[in-house]
């Protein structure tokens, strides 16, 4: 096992490798039944001979190893510290690799999520979220007041929102106040996030009333740049730092130790990396903070082509991780035939998966998935077109490449790691 892999210092991890497989989990060996995830990891089975059943997922251990550190590298050499947005995997294992590989903390969208990171005793978690749910709210201020070393931040994009949250954390008797940051909105007709810099200066004010909330720096997120292209992402960029350093003349951020700045995702994170080199000194040393968290298993599909590595590829690769098995269970005429994987066990939001690789059943060999396409999924079959030079016959398997990490994590709750010659090195559970 690599080094990162190992638990290191979250012992909640440890209990991952004792739960018990059974029918829980869609594509794991039945004979396996009752074993712990550990000691099966420790069999160190074939994914093709050792019992698993199709359709399964399986997540390159090679490719995942790779993507960690590349995006280590890469924050590193551009001074960002890094929150890997933990929902596209949500998986504790590899938050805690990311953790290992030098992130600063865990980013998380909603409060569900960050009960999950608090579980695995993660301590420091950037919800990427305004937070307004007085039952979460309840929730985080114990957690603050149990743990003084747990740190806590997330976005405010309302004055009624930080009325919301106040009020919810002095019914809940918060101990220490919540950092919140201004999410500044994309663009018009963008998602979340304030549109114009006097509303964003209004929403500042009210946190500064709120004895509940300390107003922490500026964030935001250029994904939903509207008609993105590098231009408008980099000019967006830009105005959410001179947000950070007008709101720092204004004093907002008096006091502080550290002033956060962040945005990025795995679209446009060298537009973050170009303009948050130009974040100007302020009064408190800056934690720009980066978010990506598609990168981890990255794909075969949007990513791919939307990744900033295509533009800078001097800074490196990322390798797509995913690969789904499915077999064909009906090959009725020459132009069709249909695997057992469909809507249940693959992304299909952004694009279909695409077929790559047969594994003949007769020799267990392995062939390019030639004339074959999947053309589309229902929700248990994947509907493959073949062409004449196609070759293959029910009982095949074929391995498909996804497009989206986010949805293709979220079908699948232990998730083989698997290396290059096929041996299951280990299992990622996730929970959505
Ligand atoms: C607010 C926010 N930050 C960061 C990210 C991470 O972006 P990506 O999934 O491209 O890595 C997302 C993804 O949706 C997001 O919504």
């Amino acid at each position: 096992m690599a080094a990162d892999n190992a638990v290191g210092q979250h012992t909640e991890l440890t209990q991952l490798a004792d739960e018990r497989v059974d029918f829980r989990f869609k594509g794991l060996p039945p004979d396996a039944d009752g074993l712990t995830v550990g000691e099966l990891a420790a069999q160190g089975r074939n994914l093709f001979t050792g019992g698993f059943t199709t359709p399964v997922l399986a997540l390159s251990a090679e490719c995942v190893a790779h993507n960690l550190a590349l995006m280590e590298t890469y924050s590193t050499r551009h001074g960002l510290a890094f929150a890997p947005h933990g929902k596209t995997s949500m998986a504790p294992e590899l938050f805690a690799r990311q953790e290992r590989h030098g992130a600063w903390g865990i980013t998380l969208a909603v409060p569900h999520q960050v009960r999950v990171a608090r579980a695995h005793g993660f301590r420091r978690i950037f919800l990427a979220n305004e937070l307004v749910d007085a039952a979460a709210l309840r929730w985080l201020a114990a957690e603050l007041t149990a743990d003084p070393e747990f740190r806590f931040v997330c976005y405010v994009d309302s004055e009624r929102g930080v009325e919301l949250m106040d009020a919810a954390l002095r019914e809940a008797g918060a101990t220490r106040p919540v950092d919140v940051v201004v999410e500044l909105g994309a663009g018009d007709g963008a998602r979340t996030g304030v549109r114009t810099e006097a509303e964003c200066a209004a929403v500042a004010d009210a946190v500064a009333t709120a004895p509940t909330l300390r107003l922490t720096g500026v964030a935001g997120y250029e994904g939903e740049v509207p008609q993105a292209d590098p231009e408008r992402v980099h000019a967006w960029l830009r105005r959410l730092v001179a947000l950070a350093a007008e709101f720092d003349k204004a004093g907002r951020f008096a006091g502080l130790d550290e002033i956060v700045v962040s945005a990025g995702g795995s679209a446009w994170f060298d537009a973050v990396a170009d303009v948050f080199a130009e974040i100007p000194e302020l009064s408190a040393p800056v934690l720009k903070l980066l978010r990506s968290g598609a990168y981890v298993s990255h794909d075969d599909g949007h990513y791919k082509e939307l990744t900033p590595f295509n533009r800078v590829p001097e800074e490196g690769t990322l390798q797509p991780a995913f690969r789904l098995w499915a077999q064909v269970v009906s090959r009725p005429n020459p132009e069709q035939a249909f695997t057992n994987a469909g809507k249940r066990d693959a992304a299909y939001d952004l694009h279909l998966p695409a077929a790559q690789v047969v594994r003949d059943a007769r020799d267990g060999s392995q062939r390019p998935a030639t004339g074959i396409e999947v053309t589309g999924l229902s929700d248990q079959h994947a509907w493959l077109r073949t062409s004449p030079e196609a070759d293959l016959e029910v009982g095949d398997w074929v391995g498909m490449g996804l497009s989206h990490p986010c949805t293709s994590f979220d079908k699948w709750q232990l998730i083989p790691l698997v290396e290059a010659d096929g041996t299951v090195t280990d299992y990622i559970r996730t929970y959505f």
